[in-house]
């Protein structure tokens, strides 16, 4: 992996280094998230995250002094064990900067500033297609793009120990070890169970039914076909799986009247 050293402007062939503090550092839909979700999740602190777990809305301005407070929170107590963690929120600030390789500092950690330098009518077109609580005002788009290109060369002596554009790392890579890590796990080929017939119980349905789900030996109920129950605490229904629910060959599950 190539990361640069903006002081002296030459690729070095190094690897960002485990741990360390990463600042993403980009206009809003410059590609943020999308590049922190080739981390895993665990070490991802998104700022809009907490800004919808202290407001239910991650587009709620309003709320973001509590979702800072509650994120610098949960940054401490990672980087007391020495855990590498990710920001990603817009980091055009100084002063958020700051108190960020301050915090690292403060647990020697090294700290990476990754920025993300799509181009500004590139980030306003990405509004488009969002939800209206998550569209950002061109206006603010462009002067968050505008913060990000002047400060870059200012990023070493803010304290940043290196400075990396994200078109110079290769991350793609660990992405889909992470994906293909949980896939192989899911088929068995890690050696363990696999999900088995449950495969397609959490396609149809997702990963929270699965440990609520039975297979019940009880095909008289559905005429030959497979049956499972479903239980949670009193409730339980009882579904059959029909091989041709729709007249076009298509699997599907049917709730069974008691
Ligand atoms: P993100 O949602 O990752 O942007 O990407 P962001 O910087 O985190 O935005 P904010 O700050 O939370 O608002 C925005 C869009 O750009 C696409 C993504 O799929 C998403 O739709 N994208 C991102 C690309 O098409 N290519 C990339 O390399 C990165
Ligand atoms: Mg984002």
């Amino acid at each position: 992996m190539k990361t640069f050293r903006l002081d002296n402007a030459l690729p070095l062939n190094t690897t960002i280094p485990e741990p360390s503090l990463i600042c993403l550092i980009g206009a809003a839909g410059s590609g943020k998230s999308t590049w922190a979700s080739t981390w895993p999740d665990t070490q991802v602190l998104e700022l809009d995250r907490f800004r919808a777990m202290v407001s239910d809305d991650g587009g709620c301005q309003e709320s973001t002094a509590d979702a800072v407070f509650a994120l610098q929170a949960v940054l401490e107590a990672r980087l007391a064990r020495r855990k590498m963690t990710v920001i990603d929120a817009t980091n055009c600030e100084k002063s958020v900067r700051a108190d960020l390789v301050a915090t690292a500092r403060r647990h020697g950690l090294p700290t990476v500033a990754l920025v993300i330098a799509t181009l500004a009518d590139v980030c306003v077109e990405r509004q488009e297609g969002r939800p209206a609580n998550r569209q950002v005002p061109e206006h603010v788009v462009r002067a968050q793009h505008a913060a990000m290109v002047e400060v870059v060369p200012g990023l070493p002596d803010e304290g940043f120990d290196y400075v990396v554009g994200a078109e110079g790392i290769s991350r793609l890579e660990a992405l889909l070890h992470c994906v293909s890590d949980s896939r192989r796990a899911d088929l068995g080929w890690d050696g363990g169970e696999g999900l088995g017939d449950l495969l397609l119980v959490r396609r149809y349905f997702g990963p929270e039914i699965l440990p609520l789900w039975r297979w019940r030996d009880a095909s008289v109920l559905a005429d030959g076909d497979r049956v499972a129950e479903v239980r949670l605490g009193a409730d339980s229904l009882y579904l059959a799986q029909r091989t041709d629910i729709d007249g076009e060959g298509d699997v599907g599950f049917e709730v069974l009247v008691a």
